[in-house]
């Protein structure tokens, strides 16, 4: 079992399952929720709109985890969770983004799924300080995988370098493992 930091674009990534850092209508957006959308093809929002709305365009609230099938990405599951905007520390913030972490987790584990990857889950748009993010995203995987034997290799993705020293020292300080080496063979090869 391993937790890795890789850098890169997420929807390069051959896994099980990539998670998108959505919103509560699940019909798409910008950052990565855009990039995931644009590598899986309209397939992807004609099933996230098939999904049950639970009030009217709610499909996700927030902190919980929708699956839908990866589509034209090489992944073969997206799972749509929805992080919490950013306010000021003190409205529920970081359990609701460990929720993301721990929900996902769980599915990945209820489907079986031997991989899963991460993207920083609030941080861009919702304006989530990375570094209490990334203390997050660490402290759960880690967790997670002390107890539970699925997903074996569990990777957080950081979209430029400086998330990445972030996210590694993070693990680091957490006593995790990464072998970031290792992705290469979960890249598709290039045609
Ligand atoms: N691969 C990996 N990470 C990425 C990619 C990518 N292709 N594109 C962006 N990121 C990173 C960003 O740099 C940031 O660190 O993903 C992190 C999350 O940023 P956002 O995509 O802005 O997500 P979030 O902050 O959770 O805001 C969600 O934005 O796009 C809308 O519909 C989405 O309303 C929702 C909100």
């Amino acid at each position: 079992m391993s937790i890795e930091v890789w850098q890169g674009d997420i929807t390069q990534l051959a896994v099980d399952a990539i998670v998108n850092a959505a919103n509560e209508t699940l019909l798409g957006g910008g950052g990565v929720d855009g990039a995931i959308h644009r590598a899986a093809g309209p397939g992807l929002l004609a099933e996230c709109e098939q999904l049950p709305e639970l009030r009217p365009g709610i499909r996700c609230p927030t902190g919980e985890v929708r699956a839908t099938s990866g589509h034209a990405l090489p992944a073969r599951h997206v799972f749509h969770t929805v992080g919490p905007v950013w306010r000021d520390g003190r409205h529920d913030e970081a359990a609701l983004l460990a929720n993301c972490y721990w929900q996902s987790l769980r599915l990945a584990e209820q489907m079986g799924l031997e991989s899963i990857a991460f993207p920083a889950i609030s941080c861009g748009v919702y304006g989530y300080p990375l570094h209490q993010a990334a203390h997050i995203a660490v402290t759960e995987t880690v967790t997670w995988q002390k107890s539970h034997a699925r997903p074996l290799r569990i990777i957080l993705v950081a979209y430029n370098a400086a998330a990445f020293k972030i996210y590694q020292q993070a693990l680091a300080d957490a006593g995790g493992t990464q072998k970031s080496h290792f992705l290469e063979d979960l890249k598709p090869a290039m045609g």
